[in-house]
Parts: C-alpha cells; structure tokens; sequence
C-alpha cells in the first residue's frame, strides 16, 4: 500500500499524485473518484465562494484526476474510472444547489469520459450512492438538515447505504473480469430511492414502517 495525499482540486497536487504512483507501481488499472464535500445552503443564499469551492473538489477535481491518471491508462490501453456520484446526482433535492449540480455534471462527465476513451480500453462509470453513515452525514445532520427517520423513510429498502454496498458496486465496476463490457454507466446503490416514484403514506406502507 502507498499513501498519496493531495488535494484532488490543485492541477499541481494531483500531477504531483500521478508521479507517485507511477513511481511506486509503474501503471493504473482503476481510479475511484471518491473524495467530495458536502453544502446545505438554501439557493439563494449560497454565495460565490461556496458555489465555487463545491464545484472544484467535486467536478473539477474529478475531472482533473480522471485526465491525468486517465493519461497513464490510455498509455497502457486499459484502466477502469468510477466516479462517486450520488441520488443527488440524479434528482433535484433542496438546498443542495452547488452539491447536486456537481454530482449531475459528474455524470456527464462519466459519460462523456466514457465515449472519448471506451474505444481505447478505459471504462468510466459512476456509482450513485444513497445515504451513507460516514463523517459527512454526522456533520449534515448536526446542522439539522434531516435525521435517520427521514432517509429510512425516503428509502423503499427502509435503511442507511453500508459502506460495503458502495465497495461492492465499486468493485464491480473496477474489475474488467466482471463489468468488461459496461460503459458510461450509472450505477444507483441506494435501497431503490431513485426508482421510487411512491407517495409517503404508500411507501410507508410498503416498509412496515
Ligand atoms: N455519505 C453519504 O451519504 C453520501 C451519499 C452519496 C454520495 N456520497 C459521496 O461519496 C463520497 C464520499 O463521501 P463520504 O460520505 O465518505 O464523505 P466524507 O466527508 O466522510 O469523506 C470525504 C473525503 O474527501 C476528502 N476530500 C475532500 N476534499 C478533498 C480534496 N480537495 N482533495 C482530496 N480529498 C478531499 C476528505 O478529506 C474526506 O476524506 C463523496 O463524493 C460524497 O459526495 C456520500
């Protein structure tokens, strides 16, 4: 294993990142795109800097990984990309303005990243994951945004995404053995948030809530 920190938004770091690991293992095969930060800010009071800092961890800095280290995999004429999306990648939620148009425009990206580079051996998929317990959601939910009961309620699958959910999605994506032939693919690993189209009362209804 070989530590490399850096930040995903400065051209420099990530360049600097690359070095490394060509350095330490001399190829790529996969690039998880999984680091972001999350803001729950009504539209209109979401101010520039915000809107810009969201914006460059979370699309550019995915972009900017995906370029360079996609650079080390078209070389080798193969390598797998998975970009960390999210359900707010895929629907509108409230006050989430900066957060859910990063998370759609990573979507296109994979798309587009996976239409440029599919006929030279790179894959580019996205995973969208639903809620999961890491330190992002202890820190939205200390800022009273929402509480467990309003995801397991939202939910079809009536829980929290384990983090092993998202690895196996992951994982699955990564490895050409199993997903060799998919592409530009967006993967939901949410309980079936996405998909559902359900009022409350009836999805409710439905859990055994
Ligand atoms: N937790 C959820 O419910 C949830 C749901 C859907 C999608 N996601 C997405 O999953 C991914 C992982 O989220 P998480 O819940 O583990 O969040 P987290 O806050 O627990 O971890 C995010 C990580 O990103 C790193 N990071 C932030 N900015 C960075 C930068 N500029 N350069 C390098 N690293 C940086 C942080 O240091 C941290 O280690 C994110 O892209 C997030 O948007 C999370």
């Amino acid at each position: 294993m070989l530590p490399v920190p850096g930040d995903i938004s400065d051209e420099a770091s990530v360049r600097g990142m690359v070095e490394t690991v060509i350095g330490g293992f001399g190829r790529v095969d996969v690039l998880v795109n999984n680091a972001g930060v999350s803001h729950i800010v009504p539209a209109e009071e979401t101010t520039l800097a915000d809107w810009r800092r969201v914006l460059e961890v979370n699309l550019t800095g995915s972009f900017l990984m995906s370029r360079e280290f996609g650079k080390e995999m078209l070389r080798a004429g193969s390598g797998s990309i998975v970009n960390i999306s999210s359900v707010a990648g895929l629907l509108g939620i409230a006050d989430r303005a900066a957060y859910n148009a990063s998370k759609h425009g990573l979507i296109g990206l994979t798309r587009t990243l996976a239409a440029e580079w599919g006929g030279r051996g790179v894959r580019v998929n996205a995973v969208c994951p639903g809620w999961v317990k890491t330190e992002m959601d202890l820190e939205d939910q200390a800022g009273g945004d929402y509480t467990d009961t309003d995801i397991e309620g939202r939910t079809p699958m009536a829980r929290f995404a384990r983090p092993e959910d998202i690895a196996q999605a992951v994982a699955f994506l990564a490895a050409p053995e199993l997903s060799g032939y998919v592409n530009g693919h967006t993967l939901s690993v949410d309980g079936g948030w996405y998909g559902d189209g359900s009022w409350e009362s009836l999805r409710r209804g439905k859990q055994g809530l």
